[in-house]
């Protein structure tokens, strides 16, 4: 099997520039690391990560705590981080909470015994910053879900830009009437959809009052049994914003085997944009979240904080956008019910 060596002779350059490239811990200029990575190539040489790791404290092993992997979502943006973390000469250990806090606290025990350098978290929600210290013991970065008095990076979409989307473009159909099926209360995205949706309204003089927001908990079901409560409003509403791809399916699931046309009788606007959304009948309007980039970013951004984890704390917001498709219509003149 070749060696650093073998690759340093074959490069015609010193193992101390091969270490450099291959553990990034020096500047070696392009032409340079272009003939160290051929000679690689060609000599099919692979890194031992156990010696580099025990020489280094290091395991090249990231850790990725996700709330829910039955949800699409977070099946996309797991593979994003698992692409974006090989390319780095990472592996990543991928971890369920299923929306438990207790788990997700007991996996950051397991990831930090298996000596992970670094997590990516999607907190399950309605965590204290208490609860989370101890989770700031390595470097840590929290993906989709902020937690601010953490003091600890954070990437996520402006989830309030994301309601305000979604609003704008069912007010642009002239909707006026509305329901919103949002996430659980303690998921703080969905809390800043709700925001921006309200915001977007007030602006066009539009109402949404407390009655008119249901919760669900981002699963298909919860929104299928809120949407059989909706068809029994005494003033049925013209649009439905759901705060995830999914309760948008499960709703319009319920409003069809009641035979509402989808969007002819009611519009539904979704959120996420998972691969499904865009062969659903009909085709899901949606906001899409910039999920790659974001799983790109806190690959990179944590791979930074390992190497350097006195840096200071830094949020990243991205941008959403909508993605319209056939399941959102103009609204039909009907009077008041
Ligand atoms: O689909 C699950 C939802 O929870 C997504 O919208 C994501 O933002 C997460 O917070």
């Amino acid at each position: 099997m070749a060696t650093m060596r073998d690759v340093a002779q074959k490069a015609g350059v010193s193992i101390t520039s091969v270490s450099h490239v291959i553990n990034k811990t020096r500047f070696v200029a392009p032409g340079l690391k272009k003939r160290i990575f051929d000679a690689m190539r060609d000599l099919h040489y692979r890194p031992n990560r156990l010696a580099q790791g025990l020489r280094n404290k290091r395991s090249f092993t990231l850790g990725l705590i996700l709330p829910d992997i039955t949800n699409p979502y977070f099946a996309e943006i797991a593979r994003d981080i698992e692409n974006a973390s090989f390319k780095q000469g990472y592996s990543i250990i991928i971890c369920n909470s299923d929306q438990d806090s207790a788990t997700e606290s007991r996996y950051m025990e397991v990831l930090t015994d298996k000596q992970v350098d670094g997590v990516i978290l999607v907190d399950v929600g309605s965590r204290s910053p208490k609860a989370l210290a101890p989770l700031s013991t390595m470097p840590l970065i929290m993906l989709d879900r902020e937690v601010p008095e953490l003091p600890t990076d954070s990437i996520q979409a402006d989830n309030a830009e994301g309601g305000r989307v979604a609003a704008e473009h069912l007010l642009s159909l002239r909707h006026r009437r509305f329901a919103c099926i949002a996430g659980p209360e303690v998921i703080q995205p969905g809390d800043n959809r709700l925001v921006g949706f309200k915001e977007a309204l007030e602006k066009a003089g539009a109402i949404l009052d407390e009655s008119q927001i249901l919760r669900g908990d981002f699963r298909s079901e919860s929104a299928y049994r809120l949407a059989l409560e909706i068809l029994e409003w005494k003033t049925m509403p013209t649009a439905i914003f759901a705060f995830n791809d999914l309760m948008a399916f499960g709703a319009i699931t319920a409003l069809s085997e009641r035979g509402m046309r989808v969007p002819e009788d009611i519009s539904v606007v979704g959120y996420d944009n998972i691969e499904q959304a865009s062969y659903f009948n009909p085709r899901l309007t949606t906001v899409a979240q910039p999920h790659r980039e974001m799983g790109e970013m806190a690959v990179a951004k944590l791979i930074e904080r390992i190497a350097e984890k006195d840096l200071p704390a830094r949020v990243f917001h991205l941008s959403p956008c909508l993605v319209t498709r056939n399941s959102t219509a103009p609204a039909r003149n009907r009077r008041e019910d």
